[in-house]
């Protein structure tokens, strides 16, 4: 019993201590990192910056979500995805964003491995790595993009997923209410919230800096 207690009050001072050290590095959202990357990249290459919709990026969320944390269904000779019928049958209700706004998907990026990487990290070394992903950036089909990081229960693997799509901008992907409903665990681009999620991610590497020795990285796109 006593030395139950000692384990509990170890594990909360490690927590909070690591919490503490953690929290002054973590300022921002991941997902609106990657988007403010993605358009740069775009606008250096003298394309349009895209709009960064929360319905969209929401639903990049969910998408990820559809993986279960499966890192070994991205990509590879066992890749999956999600049929495309999710998107108006799970994902749209899950963000509470309306079937009858869904625009066409023109793009997706989707990656994953155990370590966690920073926005500018995962967009040039994970996302785009070959001229199949980079004609995908640079395309002129796109008017919209959303960007979602999630780890698997708030730790590895880290899943990262970028949809875009030629819908109008602020007439696609929109919400009953306003705001997309916000799920945990995970950040997604364009809520203008800073996203709690990314604590948890960086809370995780710092506890677990030996877990990431080994990397995988995998990558889809379409
Ligand atoms: C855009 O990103 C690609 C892939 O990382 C990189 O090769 C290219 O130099 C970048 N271009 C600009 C203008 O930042
Ligand atoms: C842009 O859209 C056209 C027409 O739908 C398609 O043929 C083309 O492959 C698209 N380009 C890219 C880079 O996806």
């Amino acid at each position: 019993m006593a030395m139950a207690q000692w384990f509990l009050l170890l594990c909360i001072f490690f927590i909070s201590a690591s919490a503490s050290n953690v929290q002054t590095k973590v300022t921002d959202n991941p997902a609106d990192e990657l988007v403010a990357v993605l358009n740069s990249n775009r606008t250096g290459n003298k394309l349009s910056s895209l709009y960064s919709n929360p319905g969209l990026a929401c639903l990049a969320l969910q998408y990820i979500k559809a993986y279960q944390g499966e890192c070994s269904a991205v990509g590879g000779p066992d890749a999956k995805k999600p049929a495309e019928s999710e998107f108006a049958e799970t994902f749209a209700p899950d963000c509470d964003v309306k079937a009858s706004s869904l625009a066409q998907i023109t793009g997706r990026f989707l990656a994953c491995q155990s370590k966690y990487a920073e926005p500018s990290e995962a967009f040039n070394d994970i996302l785009i790595r070959n001229s199949k992903s980079l004609d995908i950036l640079n395309s002129k089909n796109h008017t919209e993009v959303g960007a979602a990081v999630s780890g698997s229960d708030g730790g590895g693997p880290y899943f990262w997923c970028v949809l875009f799509s030629n819908g109008k901008p602020k007439s696609s992907f929109v919400t009953e209410g306003g705001e997309p409903k916000v799920t945990r665990p995970g950040c997604f681009s364009g809520a203008n919230d800073q996203c709690n999620g990314a604590n948890t991610l960086s809370r995780t590497i710092h506890l677990w800096p030996i877990a990431l020795g080994s990397l995988v990285a995998l990558l889809y796109a379409l």
